[in-house]
């Protein structure tokens, strides 16, 4: 006895690399029953990392055409599917086109849109735990692992904040390739900052060690290279010595998370801030669910989302 075909159902979709086992598929049916939805369901899309462009094309086509496909998000390929895939798009956010990435997948009266969401995203996190004026008070600077989309939108969000005070001196930026590295520094170059950039071709942690001990006491220290999550490791090794009083931030909340857990070694010794991609992670999906559905993201309502997100975690 064959059973009838399901119903199909308007579908929101998750565009990453190993999506079944995020947390968003158990608190996604919890936020559209706060979002009064629950006929919509979540469906992951994985593609390899530096996936084919042609299947990347693919799959922005078939949320385009399809009229029961809402939209979605994107991370990890944000910034290869914007080159696969930005001539589909009828309207592109001035961060898309700025950044050359994109996280958020939407419609708009028969329109799709493409919008860069983590400018925001990264700096309502990095916000929710830096104090005002921190680097000004600390004299202190940052640490990136990793030039792909979320280190470049925590550079714009650092480039962009209006207050000297809040800005580093110095932003020094690690990457195991060159293109990423190149395309962060046009960025930046593009904008009148007084942040000095520096990019670094490494990919050994033990010269990753030696750019850690050459920084000032309280500087920030980011893992924004998907190791511990996407791929094995760290890119740094267990001798590697965080600064004093300073500040570890691993943009993953699952996984091995091998830097979080160096961090978290050493929190005592010196004195750390660790912080995980929780933060992050509720920031980047509710934007995005906000954007796809059409929804006005209060405060109030992110309250109610970041409660129902906890008790599924
Ligand atoms: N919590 C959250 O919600 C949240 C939000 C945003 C991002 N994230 C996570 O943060 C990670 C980065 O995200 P993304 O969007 O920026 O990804 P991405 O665009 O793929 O960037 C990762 C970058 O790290 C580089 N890299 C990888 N291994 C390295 C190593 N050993 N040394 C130096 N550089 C290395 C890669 O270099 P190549 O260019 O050579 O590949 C790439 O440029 C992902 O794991 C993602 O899941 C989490």
């Amino acid at each position: 006895m064959s059973s009838a075909p399901a119903q199909p159902v308007p579908t929101f979709y998750f565009v990453g690399v190993t999506t079944r086992n995020s947390s968003i598929m158990k608190v996604f049916p919890r936020w559209m029953e706060v979002l009064g939805h629950p006929e919509i369901l979540l469906k992951g899309i994985d593609h390899k990392i530096h996936d084919d462009p042609a299947a990347y094309r693919a799959t922005v086509s078939y949320i385009k055409e399809d009229p029961l496909s809402l939209g979605g998000l994107v991370t990890t390929h944000k910034m290869d599917l914007y080159a696969a895939t930005q001539d589909l798009f009828d309207y592109l956010d001035p961060y898309a086109r700025l950044t050359h990435e994109l996280s958020s997948i939407s419609k708009q009266e028969g329109r799709l849109e493409g919008h860069a969401k983590d400018p925001i995203t990264a700096g309502l996190s990095l916000d929710a735990f830096l104090e005002p004026a921190y680097f000004q008070r600390t004299g202190s600077h940052v640490l990136c692992f990793g030039a792909g989309g979320s280190a470049l939108a925590t550079l714009l969000h650092l480039i962009n904040k209006p207050d000297k005070a809040d800005r580093p001196d110095r932003f020094v930026v690690v990457n195991r390739s060159l293109p990423r590295l190149e395309h962060l520094c046009a960025m930046a170059a593009q904008l009148d900052t007084d942040i000095t950039v520096e990019p670094v071709l490494n990919s050994d942690p033990s010269h990753n060690d030696t750019l850690m001990a050459a920084l000032p006491d309280g500087s920030l220290v980011i893992n924004a290279t998907g190791m511990g999550k996407d791929t094995p490791g760290s890119p740094i090794t267990d001798a590697g010595l965080f600064p004093r009083n300073g500040i570890a931030w691993e943009f993953n909340y699952r996984g091995e998370l091998d830097f979080l857990q160096q961090a978290l070694r050493q929190q005592q010794l010196r004195n750390l801030h660790v912080e995980d991609g929780w933060i992050y992670f509720l920031h980047g999906w509710s934007q995005v669910v906000a954007q796809v559905l059409h929804v006005d993201l209060t405060p109030e309502l992110f309250t109610k989302l970041n409660a129902a997100a906890s008790a599924a975690r």
